[in-house]
């Protein structure tokens, strides 16, 4: 089955939403995507969005604060970009209906681990749902964008699909091969735009704050349609998500403890309740995460245990139950009273901050293909994200991209490239070894956890390496003869994102932001590069 649109939007967090709202106004918008529309990082934020609007801030502060989180690496142009255009976006997104926290009218401000302001504007402690709630009503009722739930895009359609010996140097993007999951059948979208807004990774890795969404299948069919992807190393950890016992299942979701609260005064502790941050940065539990994180780690393996906890207790339960409703009906339900106990936390995967690399405008190195939000590498977050500072990205390139857009698109022809071959089916069966599936993704959890962790090592990765790799064969063996379905593509994808962390953490032979090696503990001043990766066999 073929389609045809203006525009392809591959994804419904923040980035494809308010990417589609912008771009409807002058073409037609297809938004695919994976599971239910709401279903998506975003959905799941917490802190809020970072922006200037305090008299007390200045753009110079948020930027850098910014800069500095990212321990040199930031493209110092996107930071200014997502920094300055952050106030105009933020009222965008209040006349589309977001209802953000008030405090006697004004916006309440929060404060997060690494500001050194309260910048942080967010609606109680659920920002991401009132996001997505807000965007997909004004996407429900606007008649240029189409939304196909239940299904995902295997793979983009560029000229290597079909001019194999003489596919040109400079590449376009015509659409996508989509998987419909409830018709189990492939269609081939055309598209003059696509625009990648898949989102993040941590799926990768057993303990993870991201949905089973996260399984990086953006920035996988990017690299293997030649996408220059960048900084892959950096995958940032949250020092505090919930422990509660065994979570690794599966696609098991861990719950996050927004670092809002320590922004309201929560304090870390190891087991025998002692503070412990003091040792390792002056703002104490308000350092940086990837400070944080590592510090928490430190003091798990030191003391043998397996969480430290986070003390909520000096805000009255008035206070907590005010400001983060859910996170204190969550811990509630497990039997938790916050306002009493301290809560078990450890870090988890959480953000990645590498991804398809982008120009200010969201413009890949593929012609007619964008990418935007968690799956972009824009260079705004260098080597460690500052807190809030993804969504803002988000909005923020999106914005500049549906611009671009408005004049590409135009410049498109309507004829479609009918040298597009539908979807090759031929010689794949329906296998009955499914175990294999969840096998392999577990195993893939377990290796990406034991040895490309907080911590790491050569020998860890190179360890790492072999095995993804030979993972990675037998996957693509499996894939090759078998009917696709959306468990093996995300295997698939999955595979393929350990593979590229890995390689680019091989790459860096310093320890900077959010990589940390035993074997190159120092940063070093000379090496302030991006670690870029590409398939040179496409
Ligand atoms: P997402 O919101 O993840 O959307 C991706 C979309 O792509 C989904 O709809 C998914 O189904 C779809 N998709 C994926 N693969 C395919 C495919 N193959 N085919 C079709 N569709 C596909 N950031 C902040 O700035 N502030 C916060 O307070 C904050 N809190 C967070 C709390 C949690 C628990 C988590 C997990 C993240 C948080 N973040 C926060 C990070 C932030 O939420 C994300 O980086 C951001 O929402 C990413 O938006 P996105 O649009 O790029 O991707
Ligand atoms: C949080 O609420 O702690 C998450 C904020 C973020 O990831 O930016």
């Amino acid at each position: 089955m073929r389609l045809k649109t203006d525009i392809l939007v591959i994804g419904s967090g923040i980035a494809g939403l308010s990417f589609a709202i912008k771009a409807s106004r002058y073409a037609r918008v297809l938004i695919i995507t994976k599971k239910e529309s709401a279903e998506s990082n975003t959905n799941y934020a917490q802190g809020g969005i970072a922006t200037v609007i305090s008299p007390d801030d200045s753009y110079e502060m948020h930027i850098k604060d910014t800069l500095d989180c990212g321990a040199g690496l930031c493209h110092k142009e996107a930071v200014e970009q997502i920094v300055k255009n952050g106030p105009e976006l933020i009222r965008e997104l209040i006349e589309l209906g977001v209802k953000f926290s008030r405090d006697e009218g004004k916006l309440e401000l929060g404060r997060e681990g690494g500001h050194s302001q309260k910048r942080i504007i967010h609606a109680k402690d659920l920002t991401g749902k009132e996001i997505e709630r807000a965007l997909l009503y004004n996407v429900k009722h606007n008649n240029n964008i189409k939304v196909f739930e239940h299904h995902s895009a295997i793979d983009l359609i560029t000229e290597h699909n079909f001019i194999r010996k003489t596919a040109p140097r400079k590449r376009n993007c015509y659409g996508a091969y989509v998987y419909d999951e409830k018709k189990n059948r492939i269609k081939t979208v055309l598209s003059k735009l696509t625009i990648i807004c898949t989102g993040g990774i941590g799926q990768v890795y057993l303990h993870t704050t991201n949905p089973a969404i996260a399984t990086g299948d953006g920035i996988a069919m990017g690299y293997r349609s030649g996408c220059r992807i960048g900084d892959m190393e950096f995958v940032q950890f949250h020092p505090t998500s919930l422990y509660h016992g065994n979570t690794e299942s599966d696609n098991a979701q861990a719950f996050l403890i927004s670092e809002a609260m320590r922004g309201a005064g929560a304090v870390l502790r190891t087991r025998n309740g002692k503070e412990f941050m003091h040792k390792y940065d002056k703002r104490k539990s308000l350092a940086p995460r990837d400070i944080v994180a590592r510090a928490i780690d430190n003091e798990m393996k030191k003391n043998g245990d397996d969480f430290v906890y986070l003390d909520i207790t000096s805000l009255s339960k008035e206070k907590i139950r005010h400001e983060f409703p859910n996170i204190y009906r969550k811990c509630l339900s497990i039997g938790l009273d916050i306002s009493k106990n301290y809560i078990p936390v450890v870090p988890a995967a959480h953000y990645g901050c590498g991804g398809i690399v982008s120009d200010l405008n969201g413009k890949t190195s593929l012609s007619r293909l964008f990418v935007l939000g968690e799956s972009s590498m824009t260079g705004v977050h260098g080597a460690n994200r500052l807190a809030s500072n993804s969504l803002l990205e988000a909005l923020v390139f999106a914005d500049k991209a549906s611009k671009v857009c408005e004049k590409d698109v135009k410049s498109i022809s309507d004829k479609y490239n009918s040298s597009v071959p539908d979807w090759d089916a031929s010689g794949t069966i329906n296998t009955e070894e499914w175990i294999l599936i969840s096998q392999n993704k577990n195993e893939i959890k377990q290796i990406m956890s034991n040895y490309v962790g907080i911590v790491r090592s050569n020998l860890r990765l190179h360890r790492a390496l072999r095995r993804i790799k030979l993972i990675r064969d037998e996957i693509e063996v499996f894939y090759k003869k078998t009917c696709v379905n959306r468990e093996l593509l995300e295997l698939r994808n999955m595979v393929l994102i350990s593979y590229l962390i890995i390689r680019s953490a091989l790459l860096r032979k310093e320890s900077r932001g959010l990589h940390y090696s035993t074997d190159y503990p120092k940063t070093n001043k000379r090496f302030q590069r991006d670690t870029i990766i590409s398939n040179k066999t496409v």
